[in-house]
């Protein structure tokens, strides 16, 4: 039978859902069926029963543990393949016509040539697998700020953590109709199963992946991997990669952005969008504990890794969380570092690679100070303290509803966003970026964040811990050429009237001993609490060749042993170190020159003569 004649009775064999009236979209699933060649077509409905039908499927299969009820109800553990760990930034590509339209930040391959190599890859790709149509909304479901998309999988983690992650399910095709627009993803682990072979835990390709976006046709197709942002096409791919992309078009932002509530001991309520690059504290920030002395001040969470921020019919910014689920990293979330996070993850709980204990429970590094003295590393070994291993690898992770996050903000879910008072971005850096400033206007605000650097953790590939340029954290998800999107930026705090103050953060500061400087964490109330005055002009500041950076009397410190030198080592701006961040700014500056807005680099030329000026 010809493979079009197979897929159409795959089709019918499916049994379409008298909900699913949009013919494009079952057109599509027909095309990539004849395409991959599925066992079978699974509409997903996103139902509790659905959920639990395919958990217990992957436990019968060897693929998910399900650990133990009382400890944590509803909670599995899952286990990757140790070479399928972390999204992969180069096997991520954006195929436009033009290779300047990608940008030098991105991996660019010509889409007639990528999509012959993919066609290649997904012939026949699903082979005794089955096919799962994944209807999702990111965003809540109808919000004017909200956009739907379809994955295709033939992974059935995959489905459960969409469902964890967006809203997913048969409600989608309401707001989709018969002929709404959709994002088509479709995604393989890449290793189709021929007659009589036996599944293995963890199914991906060895050999090949591929993460591929196609701008002009919007495009999605993910080969290979079944891991986070690799997989679960909603995140990264879309809500960043390809949404960069429409908000460009469409006059908006889709940012690497946590959005958090601070509520003052009066009540006043302010929202605050930041951005860090992967495995830098959103998480941490998005559900900050205040400290004792700081009684009165709450901290409630929107979201804790993706922003869509849209102008309001007002003159302010307002920002949705287009996720509905947190993929959380593990390791280091403790009872001091995080403990709403900790208390989120009792039950109803996607555990992936991290240490299984003799009980039935969970473990990783940071959860308690002392580890417990034997347990099953995340690769599925035996495991004691002095073994020298880690027992969670370090990009291990958790897959959680929002609605399990006790500081969950009561507008999480409002379909108009929340109003953004100040923007926040944040590198993870040894020395040279201070604790917080303030950019003198938004251009200013711009330039700090275009040339943010941060050093590289285990969610990115290749080294750890080398500083590189990640303008607005947003280096592996920005859909197109960075000068453009410098220039959008520019543009976006032009045309609202009311356009949020910019700072940039920096909590990872270190002493000469390589301690931190800063305790971080729930400190860092202290830093939120400057901004969010500042923004309300009750608070000073000093004026620096940086921008403006608090006086000692300006911060509170109650309740926090800093001293005035420590706050001045915190605050400094060492001329030396500045000189070298400068010529840093204009590499990258030249790697972007051929669409770079002008006020960029006219912006460096400026700061440099302030801070000799202020050096002299
Ligand atoms: P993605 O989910 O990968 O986008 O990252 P994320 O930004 O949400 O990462 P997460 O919050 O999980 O970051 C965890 C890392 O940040 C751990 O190494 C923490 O120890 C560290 N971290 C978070 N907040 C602080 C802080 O205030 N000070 C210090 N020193 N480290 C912090
Ligand atoms: C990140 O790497 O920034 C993440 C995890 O949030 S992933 O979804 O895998 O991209
Ligand atoms: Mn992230």
């Amino acid at each position: 039978m010809a493979q079009s004649t197979k897929a159409a009775d795959l089709i019918a064999r499916s049994g379409v859902p008298a909900y699913v009236k949009h013919g494009r979209l079952i057109a599509w699933v027909e095309e990539m069926a004849a395409l991959c060649e599925p066992e079978r077509i699974v509409w997903c409905d996103g139902s509790q029963e659905e959920y639990d039908r395919l958990c217990e499927e992957m436990i019968a299969a060897g693929s998910m543990i399900r650990l133990d009820p009382a400890k944590r109800p509803n909670s599995f553990l899952v286990r990757s393949d140790p070479a399928d760990v972390a999204r992969m930034e180069d096997r991520t590509f954006v195929c436009t016509t033009d290779p300047d339209d990608a940008g030098p930040n991105n991996n660019w391959v010509a889409p007639a040539e990528m999509k012959a190599t993919l066609n290649g890859l997904f012939k026949g790709c699903m082979r005794g697998r089955p096919m799962y149509v994944i209807p999702y909304s990111m965003g809540p479901l109808g919000s004017h700020i909200a956009h739907i998309g379809v994955e295709l999988s033939d992974s059935p983690y995959v489905v459960v953590s969409m469902r964890i992650m967006t809203r997913m399910g048969a409600p989608v095709y309401d707001v989709l109709g018969s002929d709404g627009e959709f994002v088509p993803c479709i995604h393989s682990v890449g290793m189709p199963l021929e007659p009589g072979q036996k599944d293995i835990a963890w199914p991906s390709n060895r050999e090949h992946k591929y993460i591929v976006h196609y701008p002009e046709e919007k495009s999605i197709w993910s080969f290979g991997s079944g891991y986070g942002g690799n997989a679960l096409l909603g995140k990264k791919c879309f809500a960043l990669r390809i949404a960069s992309i429409m908000a460009r078009e469409q006059g908006w932002l889709a940012e690497h952005m946590l959005i958090l509530g601070v509520t003052s001991p009066a009540g006043e309520k302010s929202y605050v969008a930041a951005a860090f690059p992967s495995a830098c504290g959103k998480t941490n920030l998005a559900m900050l504990v205040p400290p004792a002395a700081m009684e009165g001040w709450k901290i409630t969470t929107v979201g804790e890794d993706i922003a869509w921020i849209k102008p309001g019919a007002d003159g302010r910014l307002y920002a949705i969380n287009p996720e509905a689920g947190y993929f959380g990293v593990a390791p280091g979330t403790g009872p001091d570092t995080n403990a709403t996070a900790l208390a989120m993850l009792d039950a109803d709980t996607i555990f992936t690679n991290v240490a299984l204990t003799p009980d039935g429970d969970v473990w990783w590094e940071g959860m308690t100070k002392t580890p417990p003295p034997e347990l099953i590393d995340w690769q599925g070994k035996p495991w004691t303290p002095d073994c020298g291993r880690l027992a969670a690898h370090p990009n291990s992770r958790f897959t959680v509803a929002a609605t399990r996050c006790a500081s969950l903000d009561p507008e999480w879910d409002n379909p108009n966003g929340v109003p953004i008072s100040a923007f926040v971005f944040g590198g993870r850096r040894n020395d040279t970026v201070p604790l917080v400033a303030e950019g003198f206007n938004w251009n200013y605000g711009v330039y700090m964040a275009a040339t943010m650097g941060s050093e590289t953790t285990a969610a990115a590939t290749g080294k750890v811990g080398v500083v590189r340029r990640d303008p607005f954290a947003m280096l592996p998800f920005c859909g197109y050429h960075f000068g453009d999107y410098f220039n959008h930026w520019l543009r976006i705090g032009h045309t609202v009237d009311q356009a949020p103050r910019i700072y940039c953060v920096n909590w990872f500061l270190r002493d000469e001993k390589g301690g931190f400087m800063w305790p971080g964490f729930g400190e860092n109330m202290r830093v939120l609490k400057w901004i969010v005055e500042r923004t309300q002009g009750r608070v000073g500041a000093a004026e620096t060749a940086l921008g403006w950076i608090p006086r000692y009397e300006d911060m509170d410190f109650r309740g926090l042993d800093i001293s005035r030198e420590r706050f001045e080592q915190l605050t400094r701006i060492d001329a030396e170190l500045w000189r070298r961040e400068l010529e840093q700014h204009g590499e990258l500056f030249e790697q972007l020159k051929s669409r770079l807005p002008r006020e960029m680099t006219l912006k460096r030329e400026l700061f440099a003569l302030d801070l000799w000026r202020d050096a002299a």
